[in-house]
Parts: structure tokens; C-alpha cells; sequence
């Protein structure tokens, strides 16, 4: 097929499945009912060469597409957001084992992009509290639109936090309460060369994490609390 030759030559890791999901996406079918489909106008073909051609320039596929899958949940993303990865789905299922026994658990999702993992978590304990925190204003408003999305699917508990992570006011009002804590923070040290997709569409605040990745991973200093004069 041209459109994955052209990919390929593109450089693009996953050609055939990329030009498939692309055709797909344009005639509103998933990938594997492509060979169900009937034959198609001349107008489709260029629409079709234009996404090709987009994709050829190393655009993300999910940027293309303006969704991803994440587990059960399908999530809206675009330029702004961290795209959730499949391999991330492993942190969901250790997240679930991790809290089987608890009811009603109270669970924080750390730097939580488009919220993918918080609405994963949530989809699968709709008892659970779960609340995401994430710094950057246009992956809280995918995140917001994403939750609003499940919820109205079915129902999520899942509250919304903007701030810092490093900002040890923003959770106080859980001290104690919390049951688990996950977090897939940024971690990449910076300057490390990435795929075009990465370096030029997932916002580097969601993928390096200082000269050696861990500026968010490593122990903060405490700040001092000093007493009032007098005291
Ligand atoms: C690797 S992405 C993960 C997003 C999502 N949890 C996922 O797995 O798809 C890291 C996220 O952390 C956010 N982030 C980076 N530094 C942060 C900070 N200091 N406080 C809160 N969020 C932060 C980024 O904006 C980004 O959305």
C-alpha cells in the first residue's frame, strides 16, 4: 500500500498499522473492519493522503486521531498533553491489585497528564476516591474534559487538582487519608534524544526531568519550618 511506503519511508515505527488506523479513522471504522468496507470516493482519497502526508511529518497518530486508547477508556489528547502509553496500562493493573482489599479506597494520581490513569483506576473501583494532580494548565483541561466524559459514561469519582506536586500545601487536607499514591512523573534526563513525535509534540515538562531525569523522583529537601519569634 502506498500510504505505509510512504510512511516507512518516513520513518514512522509502525507503518502499516498507522496507515490502517488513519483510513479507519477517516471512514469512522475500526482497523480490523477496513476489508469490510466498501470502496471509496476520489474526495476521501485526498483527504486520506492529506492525514498520510501529516503523519509522514512525524505528527503523532493520536494528535491525527484526537484519541487514544487507554484501557477500556478511549481519551481525547492533542498538542498540550503527554499521549498516555500502553505500557502505563502495567501501573493501572498493579494500582488495582494494590487496593483489592480496601473499600472505599482513597487513591492520588501524581502528574496525571490527561488522567488517564486516575479515570483507569476509577473505571475499574467506581468505590474509590481518586484524586489527580497535575501542574500544566492544557493537560488539566484535557483532563477535565476527559473526566467529565467518563463520568458521564458511567460514572467516575475522580477530582481534579491544579498545582505543583512539589507544593506540600496542595494535599494537606489528606493527610492520613490516602491509601495509595501513584505517579508516572516525567523521568527523561534532559537532552536525551527522542523520536521526533516526542521531542517535537509531548510537552517537555511531561518528559524530562532534569539533568538526570529524577527531579521530581528524588527525596525534596524539607523546608525549614521556623518558629514565630517568642515561641
Ligand atoms: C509522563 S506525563 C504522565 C501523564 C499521565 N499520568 C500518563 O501516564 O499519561 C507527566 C505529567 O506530569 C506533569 N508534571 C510535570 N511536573 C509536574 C509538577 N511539578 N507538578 C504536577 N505535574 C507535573 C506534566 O505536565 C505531565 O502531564
Amino acid at each position: 500500500m502506498a500510504a505505509t511506503a510512504t510512511l516507512d519511508s518516513a520513518g514512522v515505527p509502525s507503518p502499516g498499522v498507522d496507515a490502517e488506523e488513519l483510513a479507519g479513522h477517516l471512514l469512522g471504522v475500526s482497523r480490523t473492519r477496513l476489508g469490510l468496507t466498501p470502496l471509496v470516493e476520489s474526495s476521501w482519497v485526498d483527504g486520506y493522503q492529506a492525514l498520510v502526508a501529516q503523519r509522514a511529518q512525524r505528527i503523532p497518530l493520536q494528535h491525527l486521531i484526537g484519541s487514544v486508547q487507554f484501557g477500556r477508556a478511549r481519551l481525547t489528547v492533542g498538542p498540550g498533553v503527554f499521549i498516555p502509553r500502553p505500557e502505563t496500562e502495567s501501573l493501572v493493573e498493579w494500582a488495582v491489585k494494590a487496593i483489592a482489599g480496601v473499600r472505599n479506597p482513597v487513591v492520588v494520581d501524581l502528574c496525571a497528564g490527561s488522567g488517564a490513569i486516575a479515570i483507569a483506576i476509577s473505571a475499574q473501583r467506581p468505590d474509590a476516591r481518586v484524586i489527580a494532580v497535575e501542574r500544566a494548565p492544557a493537560a488539566l483541561a484535557f483532563a477535565r474534559r476527559n473526566v467529565v466524559a467518563h463520568v458521564d459514561a458511567g460514572g467516575t469519582r475522580v477530582e481534579l487538582r491544579g498545582g505543583d506536586v512539589l507544593d506540600e500545601r496542595l494535599l494537606v487536607d489528606l493527610d492520613g487519608l490516602v491509601d495509595l499514591v501513584t505517579a508516572n512523573p516525567p523521568y527523561v534526563p534532559d537532552g536525551t534524544a527522542v523520536a521526533p513525535e516526542v521531542a517535537d509534540h509531548d510537552p517537555p515538562e511531561a518528559v524530562f526531568g532534569g539533568p538526570d531525569g529524577l527531579a521530581l523522583i528524588k527525596p525534596q529537601k524539607q523546608k525549614r519550618r521556623t518558629r514565630p519569634a517568642g515561641a
